[in-house]
C-alpha cells in the first residue's frame, strides 16, 4: 500500500501534466479563494525561533513579563510559559532546529521552506492545508520534542532529568543499563500540552474547514513527535581494559535530525489526501487507500505549484532560484522554473587546491579559480 501511495501522491509528476491543460491552474484559483476566507492564524508559535530568546537566566528568576513579550502564543501557551519559562529557549531552539531541517530536506523543490519574516515565520503558505504544511508542522513539534528531550537529560530544566526508560528487554544481560539519557518521555509529553495548545483552544464548528484544518494540525504534530520518539535509541560506551569492551554502559539516546527530517520526508511523499466527514472527524478522500496511522502526514487542500510569486498565497515562486540543467528532478530547470525558461550565469568559483602537507602539521593550499556555468530560472 506504501508504494501505491507513493506512485499517486508523489507531488510534481503528475501535476506538470494538469498544469499543462491550464485545468489545474483554474482549480487552484478556486482552491485559493475558497481558502483565504479561512483566517488561519499566520502568527504563531515558530516565532521563538526567529526571535532568539537569550538569556534563559532570565525566565528562571521568574520575570513574568517575558511571557506576554513574546509574540506569537496563543492564551494557552502564554499559561504554559509562565509555568516552565525555562523551557522557553528550547522550544525556538527546537522550532529552529525543525525549520533548518525543513530547508534542507526542500532545498531542491520549488517550495524550499523559507521564511519570509519574523513574525508570521513562514508567511501565508501556510494558511492552506497543503502537504507541504503538513511538513513544517511535523517537522517543529519534532524540533520541540528533539529540544526539551536534550535539556532534560543536559540539566538545563527544573521539571526533568535523565530519561527514565524502561531497559530494553534484549539488552545483553551483562550490559549495564542507566547511563544518563535523553528524556524522550517528557520532551514527547511536553511538546504535546505546548504544540497542541494552539489547536486545542480552537472551537470551530464540527465539520468546518476550520475544523478539518485543527484536525490536520494535531495530526501532523503527532506525526512529528513520534517520529523523534520512535527513532530514539539505545546507545552505548565501553568500558574495561584499554578498549576490550568487557562492560557496557547503555542509555536512551536521540536520533541524529537528519534522520527524523528523512523519516518525514518519506511520510510527506506518501501524505494522505482526508476531507472532513459529518461526524466531524477527518476521513479518506479515496476510501480505495489504507486510513493513515498516528505516524503519517495527512492534508486537505492541494498544493499552489508555487511557481509565481503571489501575495494572496504567501508563494514566492521560482523566479531567480538556481536549477540543474542535467537533471530531471524537482532541481532541475525544468520543473523549477515551470517552463519559464533560465538564463545562464558564468561564475567564478575559488577553491582550494594543490594542497601539500607541511612536516609539521600543518596544510598549505593553493586558490584555484574556476569558472562555472549557473542557471537560474527566469
Ligand atoms: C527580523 O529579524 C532580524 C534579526 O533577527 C532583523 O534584522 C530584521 O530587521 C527583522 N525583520 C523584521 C521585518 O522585523
Ligand atoms: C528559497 O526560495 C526563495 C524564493 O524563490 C529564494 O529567495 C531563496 O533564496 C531560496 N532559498 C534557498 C536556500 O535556496
Ligand atoms: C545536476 O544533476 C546531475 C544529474 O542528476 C548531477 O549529476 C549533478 O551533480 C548535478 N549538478 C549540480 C551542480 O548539482
Amino acid at each position: 500500500p506504501q508504494s501505491i501511495l507513493f506512485v499517486f501522491f508523489f507531488p510534481w509528476g503528475g501535476r506538470i501534466l494538469r498544469t499543462m491543460t491550464g485545468i489545474h491552474l483554474l482549480f487552484t484559483a478556486a482552491l485559493l479563494s475558497s481558502c483565504s476566507r479561512i483566517a488561519v492564524q499566520a502568527n504563531s508559535w515558530w516565532s521563538l525561533a526567529m526571535n532568539p530568546i537569550q538569556r534563559p537566566e532570565m525566565y528562571i528568576i521568574g520575570a513574568q513579563p517575558l511571557c506576554s513579550q513574546l509574540t506569537g502564543l496563543s492564551p494557552g501557551q502564554r499559561k504554559l510559559c509562565q509555568l516552565y519559562q525555562d523551557h522557553m529557549v528550547y522550544i525556538g531552539e527546537g522550532a529552529k532546529t525543525g525549520i533548518k531541517e525543513c530547508q534542507y530536506q526542500f532545498r531542491q523543490r520549488r517550495w524550499n521552506c523559507s521564511t519570509v519574516d519574523n513574525t508570521s515565520v513562514f508567511g501565508r503558505v501556510m494558511q492552506i492545508g497543503s502537504r507541504e504544511t503538513a511538513f513544517t508542522y511535523a517537522i517543529s513539534a519534532a524540533g520541540v520534542v528533539n529540544a526539551i528531550s536534550r535539556a532534560c537529560r543536559e540539566g538545563d530544566l527544573s521539571t526533568c532529568g535523565c530519561s527514565r526508560a524502561a531497559r530494553p528487554k534484549d539488552l545483553p544481560r551483562d550490559w549495564l543499563w542507566g547511563g544518563c539519557g535523553d528524556n524522550v518521555e517528557y520532551g514527547y509529553r511536553f511538546a504535546k500540552e505546548f504544540v497542541d495548545a494552539r489547536e486545542r483552544e480552537k472551537n470551530y464548528p464540527k465539520g468546518s474547514e476550520e475544523h478539518a484544518r485543527t484536525l490536520m494540525n494535531l495530526m501532523n504534530n503527532e506525526a512529528g513527535r513520534r517520529a523523534v520518539y520512535n527513532l530514539a535509541d539505545v546507545a552505548c560506551k565501553c568500558h574495561g581494559v584499554s578498549g576490550s569492551c568487557s562492560l557496557k554502559t547503555c542509555w536512551l539516546q536521540l536520533p541524529d535530525f537528519r534522520k527524523v527530517g528523512d523519516h518525514l520526508k518519506e511520510k510527506y511523499d506518501s501524505a494522505a489526501a482526508m476531507k472532513i466527514n459529518r461526524r466531524g472527524k477527518l476521513e479518506l478522500k479515496n476510501s480505495r487507500f489504507n486510513p493513515p496511522t498516528a505516524d503519517d502526514l495527512v492534508y486537505i487542500n492541494l498544493s499552489p505549484d508555487y511557481c509565481l510569486r503571489d501575495e494572496n498565497t504567501g508563494s514566492l515562486g521560482t523566479q531567480g532560484r538556481l536549477c540543474n540543467k542535467t537533471s530531471e528532478g524537482t532541481d532541475g530547470c525544468e520543473l523549477m522554473c515551470c517552463g519559464r525558461g533560465y538564463d545562464q550565469l558564468k561564475t567564478v568559483q575559488v577553491e582550494r587546491c594543490h594542497c601539500k602537507f607541511h612536516w609539521c602539521c600543518y596544510v598549505k593550499c593553493k586558490k584555484c579559480t574556476e569558472i562555472v556555468d549557473q542557471f537560474v530560472c527566469k
